[in-house]
């Protein structure tokens, strides 16, 4: 049987098979509130085989929204939306996962295909969306264009602290079963770890346990509020790319730190951080960030999820069977393709009679089959 078909249990909850929905930002919210699109989008990686099914980047307050179309569980009118959401996933088999974040310094962007640049006056024209001012951990902007945020004051740091607190209670009672924190890509909490995007002097800045503190205090903020029975998980970006920024050696210990705080699992992601220089050393080939979840699993002893340019069915199993990650993640592969895992499950000789898939589709698909094996087609 294939590794990547057996079952992973983090904490009480069980995923069916390794292959996790990576989360995908659909910048449709209006307000923050999910609606059918996120219905749909996410239900039918459900209904194509994933055993974890992450929603997209969600926002823990409203000024932590990356584009004016983030989804959003700041405030409690925004659980309802997403409840017949992790209610279809789980019913097909599927465990709901939220990842939960702030955009600091990159927040109030416009969408990618807007230009992935700052919201202005023309987007007020056009779309009626008004820019905000982001908040950061030092008063950096985050690329040559970008207006400089303000820097985070304790109250501000508290705040947000607070903030995926309550957004993981939300979560929970929306029905997600795993959070995962999105500390990666040069979103806020990566800004806190990164030595590029933080120059306090004060007690969230500095040294390597002063960068960390912040991504710890969230892993605490969020483990009051949400069961012991569920698992937390965090995206990092495992290195900068960049001289003077994070490295691997570095998310080893801040892995350490946060699986102390609670987290059980590091999904290893890498770059985003921004700057004046272009990233470095960055080789974009199959399972580039692999080495990361490797490294991290072993030196760290935690649980990773591989994450990047993966779409090969034997390459995502012989990593998992070797031991270099306990999961997967794909994004534009299942866009490309919702029924990956069913596919792949094919594949890799794990299902043979689509007995993997909704009845409502396998049953006449393993009669099709056999019609088709009869006219000798295939
Ligand atoms: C449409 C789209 C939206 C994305 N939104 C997010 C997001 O909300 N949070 C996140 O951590 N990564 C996001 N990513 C990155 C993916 O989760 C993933 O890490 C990346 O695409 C690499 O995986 P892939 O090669 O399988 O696509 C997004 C990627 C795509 C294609």
């Amino acid at each position: 049987m294939a590794i990547l078909f057996s079952p992973f249990t983090l904490r009480g909850i069980t995923f069916k098979n390794r292959i996790a929905v990576s989360p995908m930002s659909q910048y449709r919210a209006k307000n923050g509130h999910a609606n059918s699109w996120h219905a749909v989008h996410l239900g039918r990686f459900a209904i194509g085989g994933a055993g974890l099914v992450y929603a997209e980047a969600t926002a823990v307050e409203a000024e932590g929204r990356r584009t004016h179309g983030d989804l959003g569980l700041w405030q409690d009118a925004q659980i309802d939306d997403l409840k017949s959401i992790t209610e279809f996933i789980g019913q097909e088999g599927a465990i709901p996962g939220i990842q939960l974040g702030h955009a600091g310094r990159k927040a109030s962007e416009r969408r990618p295909w807007h230009g992935e640049t700052p919201v202005d006056h023309e987007d007020l024209a056009e779309r009626n969306e008004v820019p905000w001012t982001a908040i950061a951990p030092s008063p950096i902007p985050y690329a040559e264009g970008w207006p400089a945020p303000m820097e985070m004051s304790e109250t501000d740091i508290e705040r947000v602290v607070a903030a995926f607190g309550e957004s993981a209670r939300r979560a929970h009672e929306a029905g997600f079963k795993i959070i995962e924190v999105y500390a990666a890509h040069g979103f806020l909490v990566h800004q806190f770890l990164s030595p590029i995007a933080n120059q306090r002097r004060d007690r969230w800045g500095g040294n390597g346990e002063n960068r960390r503190r912040f991504a710890v205090e969230v892993a605490k903020s969020i483990r009051a509020n949400w069961p012991e029975a569920y698992p937390l998980a965090f995206r990092l970006s495992a290195t900068d790319w960049l001289d003077g920024g994070i490295e691997v050696e570095d998310t080893v210990e801040t892995a350490k730190a946060l699986k102390a705080a609670g987290v059980d699992m590091i999904d290893c992601s890498s770059g985003g951080i921004g700057g004046k220089d272009r990233p470095r050393r960055m080789v974009i080939e199959q399972g580039f960030q692999v080495p990361f979840a490797e490294r991290i699993r072993a030196d760290a002893e935690m649980a990773t999820m591989a994450v990047g340019f993966l779409w090969d069915a034997n390459v995502c199993e012989d990593l998992v069977s070797a031991g270099k990650a306990d999961m997967i993640a794909l994004a534009r592969e299942l866009l490309a393709d919702p029924n990956w895992p069913l596919h792949t499950a094919k594949e890799l000789e794990a299902d043979e009679n689509h007995g993997m898939w909704p009845i409502e589709s396998g049953w006449w698909l393993m009669k099709r089959d056999r019609l088709l094996s009869k006219l000798g087609v295939r």
